[in-house]
């Protein structure tokens, strides 16, 4: 077996978790702490829930608001730019994947300098970063838990990856009671976020023992789950989305990912399309074009979704790809690219793929490929 290493933040789960965010903080040294998160978050109000905890503790802090979906590198090196002006010590992002990958993209420039775009791709993060404490909101997208970072780059119109240790924040909180107060559409568009990472996961080239028994756990726990939550919001079976969450986060953190993100990232950086809408389209399309060069382990993928196993692997991993789709057609969520796009140029699809191809989850997708291939997908599910 080859030599792995499988990195996770301290993580503090479970219904009420938030209320231990200050404690959290005074443990990493805080004194005047730089919180980050969006208009969302503060509207439902969780950025007052969470100042109210830290004065509790005698904590001072600075609100940096500046987080919007699919966040952008000049808001990032804003972020920066004020983290060193008012002297903070620790971050602590409340939000989703953009307010926690904001706080991430301001911890990198804060410490090491220059520009967020300096860091693009694998392990260019050298100087350690400041303390970072990450609240997640949803569950799904797993910020809180990876070493990943997304950042638009809006020069270039792409989602730059930017991949390191150092990236995993110190801590990362999960309340699942946050996710009372999200609507169905987030709650699914984030589930199905997390459900992509776990199966890019399993399949890629560097999956290991630790990550992929991650991934099946999440697989199994998302189709039993999901359509309960959207329905009857049960805090049960929120809890229980949440826990696939992290699963999947711990898989795909230490795995990486493969072309499905990759595209992904390119899509939302040209089309600013919302992350979490992209997968119900291209996901199984993706399986589809993986299928040769993975074929046991998406057989393992199939038995998880469809509860059995077929005749051969390659015939329970297309019926486990099958039941996906009826899986997704089931949800309130777009099936095509088009009823998402209708107004934009398809013609970009070609560039889209291009960049796609230098993503860094391109790198441990199962199957080499290329831009005509890519590009080939996406217009099937135009
Ligand atoms: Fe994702």
């Amino acid at each position: 077996m080859d030599i792995t290493k499988f990195a996770i933040p301290e993580i503090i789960f479970g219904r009420g978790s938030l209320n231990y965010a200050g404690q959290c903080a005074l443990r990493l040294g805080a004194k005047k702490v730089f919180l980050v998160s969006d208009a969302g978050i503060e509207q439902a109000g969780w950025v007052q829930r969470l100042m109210d905890i830290l004065e509790k503790e005698g904590i001072e802090w600075v609100y940096y608001p500046g987080v919007t979906s699919n966040p952008r590198d000049f808001q990032v090196e804003q972020g920066a730019e004020l983290y060193l002006k008012n002297g903070t010590d620790v971050i602590i992002a409340i939000g989703g994947g953009s307010s926690m990958d904001t706080a991430k993209g301001i911890a990198i420039i804060a410490s090491n300098g220059g520009r967020i775009r300096d860091y693009e791709g694998a392990n260019r993060v050298n100087r350690p970063l400041p303390p970072m404490v990450l609240i997640t909101t949803t569950a799904g997208s797993g910020s809180d838990i990876s070493q990943f970072c997304i950042i638009t780059d809006v020069e270039r119109a792409l989602k730059m990856s930017i991949i390191t240790r150092t990236l995993v924040p110190n801590i990362s909180i999960v309340d699942p009671l946050i996710l009372r107060t999200k609507t169905e559409t987030l709650i699914t568009q984030s589930a199905i976020d997390a459900l992509a990472h776990a199966i890019e996961a399993y399949t890629s080239t560097i999956a290991s023992e630790f990550t992929k028994m991650q991934s099946l756990k999440a697989i199994d726990l998302i189709i039993r789950n999901l359509p309960r939550a959207v329905e009857t919001r049960s805090l049960d079976s929120l809890e229980q989305l949440s826990i696939a969450s992290v699963a999947a986060s711990m898989a795909f953190s230490n795995a990486s990912l493969g072309v499905e993100h990759a595209l992904a990232h390119s899509l939302g950086g040209h089309f600013d399309m919302r992350h979490g809408v992209i997968h119900p389209i291209l996901l199984t399309a993706v399986m589809r074009f993986n299928l040769d060069y993975a074929e046991d382990r998406m057989a393992d993928i199939g038995r998880v979704i469809l509860n059995t196993t077929m005749g051969s692997p390659r015939e329970t991993a297309l019926a486990g790809i099958e039941k996906l789709e009826d899986f997704f057609d089931s949800l309130n969520v777009s099936r095509k690219f088009r009823q998402e796009l209708q107004d934009k140029d398809k013609s970009l699809l070609k560039t889209i793929c291009k960049n796609a191809l230098n993503d860094a989850c391109n790198l441990t997708n199962p199957r080499p490929a290329s831009w005509q291939e890519l590009l080939k997908i996406c217009k099937e599910v135009w």
